[in-house]
């Protein structure tokens, strides 16, 4: 069996995720440790810029997110910390593997993504 998703069906996280909020500010020392999880874990798929063209990439279908876009950066903190949290398909379900506060971390990591190139 095979369906198309449309873009507007796209991977949404319940309600009650947007609500969640980010203990941790965005500052300096959150976003580097973000980064350094990042790297470990999600420059694979998500590439180095985070515009989802890691060399993991290329055999996924749907494709990794770009993180750079307004689709993603749209999203809430507790949204986005869901999605890490909870996976879906080839995105791995990361919250058995990486502890609460640095999953916030990767989220005020994804942030500084934002419009990059
Ligand atoms: C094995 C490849 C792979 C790895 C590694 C991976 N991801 Fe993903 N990620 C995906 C795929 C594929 C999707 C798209 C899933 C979908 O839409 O069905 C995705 C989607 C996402 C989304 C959702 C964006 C959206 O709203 O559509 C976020 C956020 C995300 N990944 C963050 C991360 C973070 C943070 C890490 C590292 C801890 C990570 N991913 C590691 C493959 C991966």
């Amino acid at each position: 069996m095979s369906f198309t998703v449309l873009q507007d069906d796209a991977w949404k996280a319940p309600p009650e995720a947007k609500e969640l909020k980010n203990p941790k500010p965005g500052d300096k020392k959150s976003i580097k440790a973000g980064a350094k999880v990042y790297k470990q874990f999600c420059v694979a798929c998500h590439g180095s810029s985070g515009k989802g063209d890691g060399p993991g990439s290329k055999a996924l279908n749907p494709k990794p997110a770009d993180h750079t876009s307004e689709r993603v950066q749209a999203q809430t903190d507790g949204e986005l910390f869901w999605k890490i949290t909870n996976g879906k398909g080839m995105m791995t379900a990361w919250g058995p593997m990486i502890k609460e506060d640095q999953r916030w971390d990767l989220v005020n990591y994804v942030r500084t993504l934002a419009g990059s190139k």
